[in-house]
């Protein structure tokens, strides 16, 4: 028998993950390109390890924007390369499931179909799964009760708010602020306080090394950067307590929407949040701390997923498997758009 190939794929700003049927297995590679002019010379992880690296004729971008498709093209480009390296895979005639944004235009459905039907990638059949619903089935909640879940999804350039009941997303809101705009701060309050100009990677490292939001710890890595006065490189010795300033600056700025998001939210539903817990996920909830953060600032207790950025893949996964779960995705003809 010829098997359909199936994939779920969930597109973000700073990572692409596939789950392959055929293979019971997730990918995960940087939703990167690196191009001189018109010419690609790097995708993915390689296009990733070129940034802030090579000459400046050279741009490496994510063809995501804010947790959107901005460039059609280049997405088809990445992802193609990716799953040419998971299945030596022809692109031709699959299972394409997707998670996606909550609200899309019409333009922006199409986006995602033509992604997987264009130049390289053909004739595959498309459904649509929205993230948040993804993230809840892979976290295991009852989407069908009627007293109202809660989740909450910090990714690279985005942070969704979702409130599910009885089998609905009834409110729901999302702001541009991510891991990324964490890293942006970390740039910011370095060149604020030791005038010295340091690149988003080198940021992003020193959130990985040091980032948390307890009490910190003393420590403290060495970074070159340009000195912004002479433009000359220089060495620093950066602490911990300036990297989590940064940090924090972003998290407060999320955890104060999501305060005037919970005080929107009708009364017997806050009740039931209160009670069960706010579910976190996405990658930047690996900040460690950040839960409790939130807590202290919101009122509300927070259950933090296990499966940080992988969520939204993993809900695809099961709803591949299960076919009681696929009536949550929403297959997508082009003609209908
Ligand atoms: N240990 C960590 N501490 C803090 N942040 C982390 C950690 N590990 C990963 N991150 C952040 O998680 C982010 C990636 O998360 P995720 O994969 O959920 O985003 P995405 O789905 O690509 O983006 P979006 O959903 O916004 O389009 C990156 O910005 C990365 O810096
Ligand atoms: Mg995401």
């Amino acid at each position: 028998m010829l098997l359909r190939k199936t994939y779920g794929i969930d597109l973000g700003s700073s990572s692409i993950k596939v789950y392959s049927f055929l293979r019971n297995k997730t990918y995960i590679e940087k939703n990167m390109i690196a191009s001189r002019g018109r010419r690609i010379i790097a995708v993915g992880n390689e296009a990733y390890d070129m940034s802030e690296k090579a000459p400046a004729d050279i741009v490496v971008n994510s063809p995501m924007a804010f947790g959107m498709i901005a460039n059609l093209e280049l997405q088809e480009i990445t992802l193609y390369s990716m799953m040419k390296k998971i299945d030596r895979f022809l692109g031709i005639g699959s299972d394409m499931y997707f998670s996606v944004p909550l609200d899309m235009t019409a333009i922006e459905k199409r986006a995602y179909y033509h992604v997987v039907n264009g130049n390289w990638l053909r004739q595959n059949r498309v459904y649509m799964v929205e993230a948040p619903v993804a993230d809840a089935i892979a976290m295991g909640l009852d989407l069908e009760k009627d007293q109202g879940s809660m989740l909450v999804n910090i990714g690279a350039q985005s942070t969704q708010f979702s409130i599910i009941t009885g089998g609905k997303i009834i409110i729901a809101k999302k702001i541009p602020v991510g891991g990324y705009q964490m890293n942006e701060a970390i740039c910011g309050e370095i060149r604020k306080r030791y005038n010295l100009q340091i690149g988003t990677r080198t940021a992003q490292r020193l959130k990985l090394a040091m980032g948390r939001l307890n009490d910190q710890r003393k420590d403290a890595r060495k970074v070159v950067g340009i000195d912004s006065v002479s433009g000359l490189p220089r060495e620093e010795v950066i602490s911990g307590y300036v990297v989590n300033a940064g940090i924090m600056d972003c998290v407060n700025q999320i955890a104060s929407e999501m305060k005037t998001f919970l005080e929107r939210t009708p009364p017997q539903i806050a009740y039931h949040i209160a009670r069960e817990g706010i579910h976190l996920t996405g990658g930047s909830t690996r900040l460690p701390y950040i839960d409790n953060y939130l807590a202290s600032y919101t009122g509300f207790s927070f259950k933090l997923s296990d499966l940080y950025e992988t969520s939204s893949v993993n809900g695809l996964e099961k709803i591949i498997h299960n076919r009681e779960l696929s009536r949550w995705a929403q297959p997508v003809k082009q003609r209908k758009l």
